[in-house]
């Protein structure tokens, strides 16, 4: 397994392989869920390339930048052993030598709803950063396919969109959330949790998985009473919810007239001590 730091380097180790790169970017501290990604993406291309690199522009200032987790020999390992040819690993002034002053606007009406509404200025990060990985990791060999989990299912949609309104030569595939025996969702926050908060972690996914249960049951209460009753529910449970929501699948607006399972995602964001903590179900 090759690692590079800077993008000409990336490009000349893409340049000696032929065919065209899968790709799975991450923020490192890799666990199941991310693996998984790798896993699948494997298959999609000649090269498989990862990157770990945490990107500041999609932190706000009091947000985890500076404690996010960093465990890099434990991540290398485990993308080799996942079959993995390059690791992409900047460092910060690779990527960002010098302010990364043009930025790539996503769409409001997706982008400034939920997480973009709780994280101002979120998807914008994560849209440069995924642009300019995109722009070193394909741009050489003229395509390929990229991986990206459902777990952040806006950003997900977001890099879709972005990449169909700017006619990328990328396919994006989706990979499923992988979660703990319990039903957590994987995430390298999980590990901020203290024992208790982590026995109560499953919380969320239980909540996302009544309020899927209740908007599809007969005679259901409106949609905007049955997330109110979620919320209050998650809070008594000692959370501080941002959102608990039923939205369309494809473009994660409210669902107007009645609602027919199949087309459906409930998705959450809540904070458990000094965690924030996302997870969404498609119902
Ligand atoms: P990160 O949080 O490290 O996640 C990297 C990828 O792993 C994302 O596509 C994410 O959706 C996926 N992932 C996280 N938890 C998962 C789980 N439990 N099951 C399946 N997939 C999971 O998302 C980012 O980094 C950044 O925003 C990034 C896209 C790298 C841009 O900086």
């Amino acid at each position: 397994m090759q690692i590079v730091r800077t993008i000409p380097d990336l490009r000349a180790a893409l340049a000696a392989r032929p065919g065209r790169p899968a790709f799975v970017p991450t923020m490192g501290n890799l666990h199941d869920g991310h693996i998984a990604l790798v896993r699948q993406a494997r298959p999609l291309g000649d090269t498989l390339v990862a990157s770990i690199f945490v990107n500041r522009l999609q932190f706000l200032p009091h947000e985890d930048f500076d404690s996010y987790p960093r465990t890099w020999d434990a991540d290398c390992a485990r993308l080799e052993a996942a079959g993995c040819d390059i690791v992409f690993a900047p460092r910060e002034g690779d990527l960002y030598p010098e302010p990364q002053t043009f930025k790539v606007q996503p769409d409001a009406q997706l982008a400034d709803i939920l997480e973009g509404h709780f994280r101002p200025g979120f998807f914008t990060g994560v849209c440069t950063v995924v642009m300019k990985l995109f722009s070193a990791v394909f741009f050489a060999s003229g395509g390929g396919t990229a991986v990206f989990g459902k777990k952040d299912y806006q950003q997900l949609m977001v890099i879709r969109r972005m990449v169909e309104q700017f006619a990328l030569p990328v396919t994006i595939v989706a990979g499923e959330t992988e979660r703990a025996a319990d039903g957590l969702a994987l995430s390298s926050r999980n590990g901020y949790l203290d024992v208790d908060e982590r026995a109560a972690a499953v919380q969320l996914s239980q909540a996302l998985r009544a309020l899927a249960q209740a908007t599809l049951a007969p005679g259901a209460a409106p949609p905007a009473a049955l997330e109110q009753q979620a919320l209050e529910l998650l809070a008594q449970q000692g959370w501080a919810p941002d959102y608990l929501t039923v939205r369309r699948r494809e473009d994660l607006q409210v669902p107007q007239g009645s609602v027919s399972s199949g087309t459906l995602v409930a998705l959450g964001a809540a904070r458990l001590g000094r965690t924030r903590l996302i997870d969404n179900l498609e119902f």
